[in-house]
């Protein structure tokens, strides 16, 4: 039987994020999906929500219907999480309804549309005494852990600079610009200040503060469309500076035709360099000053407590995305098992992405939108 009990707010069938979820919160047998409103179309959501095992009281019509029912169950039954994997410009609302009635929640990146939102969710958590994450998934992995231990451990040295990407080909195709699958993506009506910096940029630079352990102070940024009909940018290149005046490099991109996912990270400080790549997961490529470069590979025994902690499976054996979601979800799950118990979770469950992180993600585009707007001037955050 599960442990905690979870419900889960969109994601639905033929959804892009809703197996990810499915899998990585089911995967240790921690918790159990028990109520769900995972479509937009009511019928939907509730046949999609029995063919995944819901019972028919608990398999809802729309989110509100399940806000509704679910906050009047108490005791054994009453859900300890619930995920929101819903559009983007629906985070804040549900977030912060089902912190108010006091479940937790992991809500998907952008945590919300605005800053003025994220600030509200920030102290609507704190309120609530409730936790509230988001999910940049990839800081699950292994070896992106490991890469903020190395860091943290001063392995490198005083840290100089980041260089993050996330630039695929996935909004190339500009006879696919006018599919209104895509279309609303670039329509600030629909996607809020940016488009592919809220959908992929912002991943990287969330990213870029995991493995510093840093917040980006000052941006100066460049947006543009390489597709001319689109009202928002497919393509941003960014500098920044972190705290302690750490070099920060952004390129995302929509355009870039056969980078497939194209989510990187490189740090480079005094001592050495380090770089990671989500197509290549399992290996992090180390490069010690004035040295060759090493192969780290998860699994290994010699690899930092965290990077150990986040491994389930033999070396060699390739893990990928939903394990790396898997191990958000096993944090959340033994800080909220701890809290539940009065207790202390285990130090390291606590590198799951807060809703802290995801409020700064936001300021950090917000800024970027204001340097575009002043001809990409140096902008505070
Ligand atoms: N963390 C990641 O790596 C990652 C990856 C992909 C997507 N995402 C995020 O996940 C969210 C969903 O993205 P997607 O690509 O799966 O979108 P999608 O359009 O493929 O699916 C959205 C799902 O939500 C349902 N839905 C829409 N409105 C709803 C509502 N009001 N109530 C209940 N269900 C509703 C839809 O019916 C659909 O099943 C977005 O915010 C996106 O940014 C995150």
């Amino acid at each position: 039987m599960s442990k905690l009990r979870w419900g889960l707010i969109g994601g639905g069938e033929g959804s892009q994020v809703g197996f990810a979820h499915r899998a990585a919160a089911q995967l240790d047998c921690n918790f159990g999906l028990v109520a769900g409103a995972l479509d937009v179309e009511p019928d939907s959501a509730r046949k999609f929500g029995l063919s995944l095992g819901l019972e028919s009281g608990r398999s809802y019509g729309s989110w509100r219907d399940m806000l509704n029912a679910e906050k009047n169950v108490m005791g054994e039954e009453r859900i300890d999480l619930v995920t929101v994997a819903t559009p983007n410009s629906t985070h804040f609302e549900i977030s912060k309804e089902f912190l108010e009635a006091g479940f937790n929640v992991l809500c998907e990146k952008p945590l919300t549309m605005s800053v003025e939102e994220a600030k509200a969710l920030v102290l609507i958590a704190k309120a609530s005494n409730r936790i509230c994450a988001v999910n940049y998934g990839y800081t699950g992995y292994p070896m992106v852990r490991q890469m903020r231990s190395m860091v943290l451990a001063r392995e490198l040295g005083d840290i100089r600079l980041v260089v993050a990407e996330f630039s695929g080909g996935f909004m190339a195709d500009s006879l696919d610009a006018e599919n209104p699958r895509v279309k609303w993506r670039f329509s600030s009506k629909h996607s809020g200040m940016a488009a592919i910096t809220v959908d992929c940029g912002i991943h990287a630079l969330n990213m870029a503060c995991f493995v510093t352990d840093k917040k980006v102070v000052e941006v100066s940024s460049d947006f543009a469309s390489g597709v001319k009909s689109r009202e928002l940018e497919d393509d941003n290149f960014s500098a920044f500076r972190l705290d302690s005046g750490i070099i920060g490099r952004l390129w995302t991109s929509g355009i870039a035709i056969g980078r497939t996912h194209g989510l990187t990270i490189q740090v480079f400080g005094e001592k050495g360099g380090l770089s990671w790549r989500q197509e290549q997961p399992n290996q992090l490529f180390w490069t010690p000053l004035n040295k060759p470069t090493h192969i780290l590979e998860r699994g290994h025994p010699d690899l930092h407590p965290s990077a150990r902690r986040a491994n389930r499976i033999t070396i060699g054996h390739p893990e990928g995305m939903v394990f790396a979601f898997a191990n958000i979800y096993r944090d959340l799950f033994e800080v909220i098992l701890a809290k539940q118990r009065g207790e202390k979770p285990d130090f390291l469950a606590l590198d799951y992405p807060t809703v802290e992180d995801g409020c700064h993600s936001i300021e950090i585009v917000e800024a970027m939108t204001r340097s575009v707007a002043n001809n990409s001037c140096w902008t505070k955050v």
